[in-house]
């Protein structure tokens, strides 16, 4: 049988299942899929992939890829043990995104990195700088970034099934009682519990997502500044990031005023997004509109009413298909087609 032997690690996760259909939908030349998942999964039949595998050793030699969507600790145990039993992992986490051995690669921005997975590991950044990456780097290329200003508008999915599972629960509790919901929002929110996000989110805004740390910022947004800078290859490059999750599914937002080297001309601007690949310029795009879609949308690109350097805008995508699963496989192909797979057999 030609093609590849895969494994997807977190097959039974919000983007693993989608990864597995992203693999079907672009027709990875896939020899054998094999799901792997947690000991709690495991033994279960996942339609179309056969038995779910729990992670062992002897279990992990002689794939020639590895797809990781299952956090950051489990990428950090298995991922080293994928390779050397053979295989290129392509990892979702953040677990291994800043190591300087691990090239950390949006597919349309910055695919040449892929070759130096020196420890044949290659990162996929988080969502939410995914999703702002196609229209930054349009932009750069036209005019030279040297600043962003990014508040995000994250979807419950960001947080994987279990997250949208929270939101979809406390919807119809508070759906319900739209008394409490005008007139004493502290009993509303009271009414359900918030065990994965930090506060309740059904009709509300929650203006911390993540681990807040020292300097007063979350992991999340800490991500957004330094994934940034590494994609683009702009130590320097100042971020100022917000992280507020939404009572929405599926779909990250995120509002970006960026400052250039140069003056903004608009037209100019609007014609690099435009031309840019898998990016479509919308006059207000939304997360729901983007679920399920491919493409990153941008609009509402406006100059900056103070700053002719400024640029504001607004873009949107499906964080686990845009923000994740699509550009796991598509870092996938690009390993296969620039030699790695195989390469370290
Ligand atoms: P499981 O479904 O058995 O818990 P999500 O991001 O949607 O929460 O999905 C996380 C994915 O990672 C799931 O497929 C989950 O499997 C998997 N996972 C979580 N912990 C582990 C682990 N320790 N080993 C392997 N897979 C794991």
């Amino acid at each position: 049988m030609s093609g590849h032997r895969i494994a997807v690690v977190g097959a039974t996760g919000a983007v693993g299942q989608i990864m597995l259909r992203t693999l079907a939908r672009r027709d990875f030349p896939a020899a054998e899929i094999v799901p792997f998942a947690s000991a709690r999964s495991a033994g279960r039949e996942l339609d179309g992939y056969g038995t779910i595998q729990p992670l062992s050793e002897e279990r992990v030699a002689g794939f020639d890829l590895a797809l990781f969507s299952a956090g950051g600790s489990t990428s950090k145990a298995w991922a080293e043990r994928f390779v050397a039993g053979g295989a290129v992992v392509v990892d979702n986490s953040s677990a291994w995104r800043m190591d300087p051995d691990v090239p950390l690669v949006v597919s349309e921005v910055n695919p040449e990195a892929v070759d130096g997975a020196r420890k044949g590991i290659v990162a996929n950044p988080n969502c939410t700088t995914m999703v702002v990456m196609l229209p930054v780097k349009a932009l750069h290329d036209a005019f030279g970034l040297r600043a962003m200003v990014a508040t995000s508008y994250q979807a419950a999915g960001g947080a994987g099934q279990k997250g949208i599972d929270e939101l979809a629960a406390q919807v119809p509790v508070l759906g319900a009682d739209v008394e409490a919901l005008v007139g004493d929002g502290e009993r509303a929110a009271r009414k359900v519990t918030a065990s994965v996000h930090a506060n309740t989110l059904a009709f509300n805004v929650v203006p911390k997502l993540g681990t807040l740390g020292d300097n007063g910022y979350t992991d999340e947004e800490m991500k957004l500044q330094n994934e940034s800078r590494k994609i683009l290859g702009l130590p320097e490059l100042r971020v100022s990031p917000t992280c507020v999750r939404v009572p929405v599914m599926v779909g990250h937002a995120i509002e970006v005023r960026a400052t250039f080297a140069r003056d903004v001309d608009l037209d100019e601007a609007l014609t690099a997004l435009r031309a840019f690949p898998n990016l479509v310029v919308q006059e207000a795009p939304t997360p729901l509109e983007a679920a399920g879609r491919d493409e990153t949308f941008v609009g509402r690109v406006r100059r900056d009413l103070a700053d002719p350097k400024s640029l504001n805008f607004f873009v949107v995508g499906d964080n686990l298909l845009n923000g994740a699963a699509l550009n796991t496989v598509q870092l996938a192909e690009l390993a296969v087609d620039r030699g790695l797979v195989g390469a370290r057999v």
